[in-house]
């Protein structure tokens, strides 16, 4: 795998990482139901709309989150066990707002261990590794730019201390419910026998909540979504006209499933000059851009069981809303 290194960042596959964007954009755009697949949200703009979202009054979990880290950031530590030197790994880090909470408490207690923060956009990495020198000079850490299993692959690869690996945020929701299963199943297959894995899952509730979450009242999911098209405009020389298009989204309380699109307000043909094509949309022709599952408790634990884990702790929030599920890898 090829790798670039920087002082303490170190950037896989990036090359890999911008010419897929074209080709999926190809893919999604030329389907039958057409989609684009939301890690593309997450350029320099779409990080910054949803550092924007997560301080929304309407979008709870990320204050659900911090509320269970603050609680059990104790309780969390004893089931590593600072005694040894671990590996504190953070899939999808952004601004590593929630996890300073750990780190500062983990430093308190003098436990031994080192952070890895994971990210596909490199500003938000840079960003972090800025303020971690300034607000915790001693804290040891090694980022990496890449997707989460060339990155899990490489630490595996590069490092033997236990590892307690943190996905966090609900990202588990972006995946359809099989999908989950299978990229946690791969998570298990790179992870040691006993290493931890806390994942944070939102979880079902009133529906009107969860709707309330993802079509919020100023608008910047909305403006989150349209960052996807003004990526393609920008990037791949496409002609979205964003007048004519709106945001919507969905919940499904069977499934869990909550679904963003993006719909054409009117019948339309967009270009995009780096595929010498050019796209049809209907009118209310959708495209989605988003799956954000939610769970119950119930639902997590089969979750854990099919991907080889045993679920250890369910750190609830006190709203009931959010769940940080401590996980232990079994082989
Ligand atoms: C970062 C994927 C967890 O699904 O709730 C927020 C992204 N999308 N509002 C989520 C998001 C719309 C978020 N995740």
């Amino acid at each position: 795998m090829s790798a670039e290194e920087i002082n303490n960042l170190i950037i896989l596959k990036q090359r890999e990482l911008e010419e897929n964007f074209a080709g999926d954009v190809r893919a999604g755009l030329s389907a039958e139901h057409k989609y684009i697949p939301s890690k593309y949200f997450y350029d320099e703009e779409g990080s910054r709309l949803f550092e924007e979202i997560m301080k929304l009054p309407e979008y709870y979990p990320t204050r659900s989150e911090k509320q269970v880290f603050e609680k059990y950031r104790q309780q969390m530590l004893d089931y590593i066990g600072g005694e040894n030197e671990f590996n504190l790994i953070d899939l999808g880090a952004g601004d590593g707002e929630k996890t300073k909470i750990l780190l500062r408490h983990f430093m308190e207690q003098k436990a031994s261990f080192h952070y890895t923060p994971i990210d596909i956009s490199k500003d938000i990495l840079d960003l972090l590794l800025d303020a971690l020198k300034n607000e915790m000079p001693q804290l040891k850490t090694q980022a990496v730019v890449a997707e989460y299993f060339d990155a899990l692959q490489w630490i595996n690869d590069h490092t033997k201390e236990r590892k307690l690996v943190l996905f966090m945020g609900g990202n588990i929701g972006n995946f359809e419910k099989v999908d989950a299963v299978g990229f946690l199943r791969q998570m298990h297959d790179v992870l040691e026998n006993d290493d931890l894995l806390l994942i944070g899952i939102d979880l079902k509730k009133d529906p009107f909540k969860i709707i309330r979450a993802y079509a919020d009242s100023q608008d910047v999911t909305a403006k989150f979504n349209y960052n996807l098209l003004n990526r393609i405009n920008n990037e791949l020389g496409g002609d979205f006209d964003l007048q004519h298009w709106e945001h919507y989204a969905s919940y499904d309380p069977h499934s869990g499933a909550t679904k963003s699109f993006l719909i054409s307000l009117k019948e339309q043909d967009v270009y995009i000059d780096a595929l010498k094509n050019t796209f049809h949309f209907d009118a209310f022709e959708a495209i989605h851009t988003e799956f954000s599952y939610k769970y119950t408790l119930g639902e997590i634990d089969a979750l854990a069981k099919k991907a080889g884990f045993k679920r250890e702790k369910h750190f609830l929030a006190e709203d009931n809303l959010y769940v940080d599920s401590l996980w232990r890898v079994k082989k």
